[in-house]
């Protein structure tokens, strides 16, 4: 599974592209305004700082202003992913941008069936946000699960950006269920990392090491 950050906080970017382990980034409205600074500005530092997918949303809600704006973006780096939300004004803009040839990441998908449309448009890459469906008590991970079976079953190349990821059970679900990415916070990616044993264990070999080694003045 791809590993994608899903910030617009460049010093977040940083730390995660030092571990080399960040494939792509995908940003939204709310987190580019979060930032304080113009999108294109921001969007333009987010590619100096990860070689990969970098997802910019259009903020039109018409289709011929959203085609505008993702031709916009798509100049902007070849890095970047046009996204663009899942309405109908949305998927008319996706197949455009599509069939130009840019590629469109479709967000704010909710149910398979929007999921389909999606394929159906030429989408690059679509994002259905698993922790929101759980907020409204409904199983946002079932929803991964069957995109990956309809996709399956047509070929469609439409990538699986498993999003609004809040916690790391939630990453270790998207990716026994097969999604082709998952997106998250900056603390959930820094979360994987933690395991008590871990700490324990490195503990015990550093103090063993020592004691043969270091206090007893030895080399190794
Ligand atoms: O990638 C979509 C993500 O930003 C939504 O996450 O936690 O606001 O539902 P959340």
């Amino acid at each position: 599974m791809k590993i994608f950050l899903d910030t617009a906080n460049l010093d977040e970017l940083r730390k995660g592209a030092d571990w080399g382990i960040v494939d792509g980034v995908t940003t939204n409205p709310s987190l580019i305004a979060k930032e304080g600074r113009p999108l294109e500005e921001q969007v333009r530092e987010i590619c100096r700082i990860v070689d990969g997918d970098i997802s910019a949303e259009v903020v039109a809600t018409e289709s011929a202003a959203m085609i505008r704006e993702g031709r916009e973006l798509a100049r902007i780096h070849k890095n970047i992913v046009v996204k663009a939300p899942l309405t109908r004004e949305g998927i008319k803009a996706t197949a455009a941008l599509s069939g130009e040839g840019i590629r469109v990441n479709v967000t704010l998908c909710f149910s398979p069936s929007q999921a389909l449309l999606a394929a159906k448009a030429g989408a690059y890459i679509v994002s259905p946000f698993v922790g929101r469906l759980d907020d409204v008590s409904t199983n946002g991970m079932e929803l991964i699960r069957q995109i990956l079976t309809i996709y399956k079953n047509y070929g469609y190349p439409t990538q699986v950006l498993a999003a609004s990821l809040r916690h790391p059970m939630h990453v270790v679900d998207a990716a026994l269920a097969g999604a082709h990415i998952g997106t998250m916070p900056f603390k959930v990616l820094d979360q994987l990392f933690n395991h008590p044993l871990t700490d324990k264990g490195l503990d015990a070999f550093l103090k063993d090491w020592a004691k043969v080694f270091q206090e007893t003045g030895a080399v190794r």
